[in-house]
């Protein structure tokens, strides 16, 4: 029987199992991931097998970029199920460190990354964020060496700050977005829609369909401030607390104001009850 994923939970044993998929030749891709793995996550794995002979996960909740009040502690962990998933998926080889072999005691580095990261978006919201993300992924890129690094536009905010970072620090790697993955009815895959109730789950694919219906009234011509105004009001109608929704230039993310500026990315984030979700279109 094949034993395939291993795991590895320390830097020295994670370069040992690395060590004979270097010599082997042949790409490797890591997905990074903090668990809790759905058909998301998967359809990152399967782009990293399309490129790549050797694919690596790894799972780590990381600690610096929740603040105090968010959901660390009850972020949702199930290493078992999420082992299982990957190796019915037939990952090579899973990286899951724990917290004290990722951040030893005296770990004192942190990147604070700019630019995407300070678009005054999740930034606004999560200031902690993008700093303790960049960290860990600029480690994870580190540890692993890896020749592609696979991400999803879900996140799309992240996807622009570490793409930018790989570039900025020279790291010798791609990274690739992945088109998000969503339910029937539209809602965005994510690891924190377990915490949503019957009835917020059953108000949650607002977000994709309102972000829709501003994509094609911006595409008409319509001007896009009105149409963002009134699409937040539809968001909030159906019981949600707008944090926002935004029209930004698709690589910087800065504002834009009309279509002329570039190509067009719609992003929003709002609570519903006390989950707070995230998603993104491409106008
Ligand atoms: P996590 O939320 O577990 O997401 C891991 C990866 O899966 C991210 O690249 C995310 O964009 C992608 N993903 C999540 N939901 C998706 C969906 N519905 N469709 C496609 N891709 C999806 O993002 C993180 O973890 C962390 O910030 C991390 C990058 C691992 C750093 O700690």
């Amino acid at each position: 029987m094949s034993t395939r994923p291993t795991v590895s939970r320390t830097v020295p044993a994670l370069r040992r199992a690395l060590a004979p998929f270097r010599k082997g030749g042949g790409r490797i891709a890591l997905v990074p991931t903090m668990g809790a793995l759905h058909r998301g996550h998967l359809a990152l794995v399967q782009e990293a097998q399309k490129r790549a002979r050797r694919v690596v996960v790894s799972i780590f909740v990381n600690p610096t970029q929740f603040a105090p009040h968010e959901d660390f502690g009850s972020y949702p962990r199930g290493f078992a199920a999420d082992l299982a998933a990957l190796k019915a998926a037939k990952v090579d080889l899973v990286w899951a460190p724990s917290a004290e072999a990722m951040y030893p005691e005296g770990f004192a580095t942190r990147i604070e990354p700019q630019g995407a990261a300070k678009a005054s978006l999740e930034d606004k919201f999560r200031p902690h964020f993008f700093g303790g993300v960049a960290t860990v992924v600029a480690k994870l890129f580190t540890q692993v060496s890896p020749d592609f690094a696979i991400f999803g536009q879900k996140d799309y905010q992240q996807l622009r700050v570490v793409t930018q970072m790989a570039k900025d620090l020279d790291l010798p790697l791609e990274v690739i977005g992945v088109k998000t993955v969503r339910e029937a009815d539209g809602l965005a895959l994510s690891s924190r829609n377990a915490y949503l109730s019957a009835a917020e789950r059953a108000a949650a694919p607002t977000l994709y369909r309102v972000l829709n219906s501003a994509a094609k009234r911006i595409k008409q011509g319509e001007p896009i401030e009105i149409v963002l105004e009134e699409c937040q009001d539809e968001i909030a109608r159906a019981g949600f607390a707008v944090d926002y929704l935004e029209a930004r230039h698709a690589l910087t993310l800065a504002p834009v104001v009309s279509r002329k500026d570039g190509s067009i990315r719609l992003l929003v984030a709002a609570k519903i009850g006390k989950t707070r979700l995230i998603d993104n279109i491409a106008v």
